[in-house]
């Protein structure tokens, strides 16, 4: 185990999922807050039941921390924002937004990940994919594009990444520990991609169509249709192309 300030590090050659290390590790957590790394991953868990195509060169991270699962949608945000924000030192030049829930976009492309889930004691694990040297071939049906930080022009080192995440998350954990939710809120929509545009939002069942007006106490998305704003609990968004409107 290294050491990146409180954090203990496990870096590994090859693991299925670091999500599943981080896991298991919360049993008897080894420290009290610890990140798992791989150089290589081979069966990524994306959300919603989805495989993370996992190439490699990229980032696979999961830290784990005691948090009470009450205020799991807070760290999604949380997560979030940090990523951002690391993302955001490793590459100033490229226009850099987050997108409900907990996704990245780099020049409109998605380029990482987040996956929260229930470790042992109380701890949550949250598991981070960056891609930096490669982004998987989504097919011309996604309903999003994906991209990786080398194909945008950005030469970055998945260390680096990994302490700027950490060094950011011990900032943001901070700051919702002392001033709550509202001011991780706040930054997050300031960062956001599309507040008060037109989206789609492909749930489990229902596609809901409305303009995005934000988030709620809980992170919730809030969606405005036929003059209510309701409130969204999962999904994807998709963004309606201004061209799409007139149709
Ligand atoms: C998503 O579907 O957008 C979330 C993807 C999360 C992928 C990361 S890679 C590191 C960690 N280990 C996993 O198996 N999944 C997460």
């Amino acid at each position: 185990m290294k050491k990146i300030g409180k954090w203990g590090w496990f870096d590994f050659e090859e693991l299925g999922s670091t999500n599943d290390k981080a896991v298991a590790f919360s049993q008897q957590p080894p420290t009290p807050f610890y990140v798992v790394t791989a150089k290589r991953q081979t069966k990524g868990r994306g959300r919603r039941g989805r495989e993370w195509i996992s190439c490699d060169g990229n980032l696979f991270m999961s830290v784990g921390l005691p948090f009470e699962v009450k205020n799991i949608g807070h760290l999604v945000f949380i997560v979030s924002l940090s990523l951002f924000f690391a993302i955001k030192r490793v590459a100033p030049q490229i226009p850099l937004f987050l997108k409900w829930p907990n996704d990245l976009l780099a020049a409109n492309q998605k380029i990482s990940g987040i996956l929260l889930e229930k470790g042992e004691n109380d701890y949550i694990i949250a598991g981070i994919g960056v891609n930096i040297v490669s982004a998987p071939e989504l097919g011309e049906n996604a309903s999003y594009r994906s991209a990786c930080l080398n194909s945008l022009g950005v030469d970055a080192d998945r260390t680096e990444i990994l302490k700027y995440f950490l060094h950011e998350f011990d900032v943001y954990l901070h700051l919702w520990k002392e001033q709550g939710f509202g001011s991780v809120k706040q930054k997050w929509l300031e960062n956001v991609q599309g507040l008060g545009a037109e989206i789609i939002v492909n749930g489990e069942k229902e596609k809901i169509r409305g303009v995005f007006r934000g988030v709620d106490e809980n992170g919730l998305l809030l969606l405005e249709r036929h003059d209510e704003v309701i409130k969204v609990f999962a999904g994807d968004i998709v963004y309606v192309q201004k061209d799409e409107k007139k149709k």
